[in-house]
């Protein structure tokens, strides 16, 4: 089989980008990155891109849902990176690119969809919290599960201790997702994710101990 192209979208600091570009060399050549897509013209992440060669295009908000299909149309990529992307993607492209493309989440999903996950990590007083990787349907930080990464919460509440945590773990589990895309290990059937061949019927965990 000839070598999958990837795209990366994101929107603001990139250090899930960075980290992805860091580890390129594990992917052995089986996926290459084309090119980075960012709604937001001042995003850090662009100075990333620059500095590992990848091209990026940016988008005003007036004209981004057609810069964005203009954009996958022209690299027509295997797969699709959504990397702290903050904006929803339209339907016609969800489906279109249906089992294309990746997102990555800051929480246990189905738990805490949308924004602040941290915070209601800690109202909730749970036990664990962590970030998922997820096939991207039409519905937000939905889709099919592929990978979690998790740690005890042991009752911290300082924001920043989390959010650096599950960056910590983001930076673990997103590039295994890749790479196992990019050798065929994982693959989306229907709205099932098969490893190996074999169906999961729950995500697979990979816990951080401390
Ligand atoms: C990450 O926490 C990711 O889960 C969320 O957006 C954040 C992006 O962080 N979707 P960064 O820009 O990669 O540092």
């Amino acid at each position: 089989m000839s070598n999958k192209s990837g795209v990366i979208l994101f929107s603001g600091t990139g250090s899930n980008l960075e980290n992805l570009l860091k580890n390129k060399s594990n992917l052995d050549g089986k996926l290459i990155y084309k090119a980075a897509f960012t709604n937001n013209p001042s995003a850090k992440g662009l100075v990333i891109c620059q500095k590992y060669s990848l091209d990026a295009v940016k988008s005003e908000s007036n004209s981004l849902n057609s810069d964005l299909s203009n954009f996958l149309e022209k690299y027509d990529p295997d797969l699709i990176i959504l990397s702290g992307y903050m904006k929803i993607l339209p339907v016609d492209i969800t489906k279109k690119y249906e089992g294309k493309i990746i997102n990555i989440h800051p929480s246990l999903l189905p738990k805490y969809p949308g924004l602040d996950t941290h915070v209601k990590a800690i109202s909730n007083n749970d036990e664990f919290h962590g970030a998922t990787v997820h096939y991207v349907n039409e519905k937000m930080d939905d889709g099919p599960i592929i990978l979690q990464g998790l740690f005890k919460l042991h009752n911290e509440n300082d924001i920043d201790k989390i959010k650096n945590l599950v960056h910590k773990v983001e930076h673990i589990i997103f590039p295994i997702v890749v790479k196992w895309i990019a050798h065929d290990i994982v693959k989306l059937k229907g709205d099932a994710v098969y490893i190996n061949g074999n169906r999961i019927n729950s995500s697979i965990k990979y816990i951080i101990n401390d």
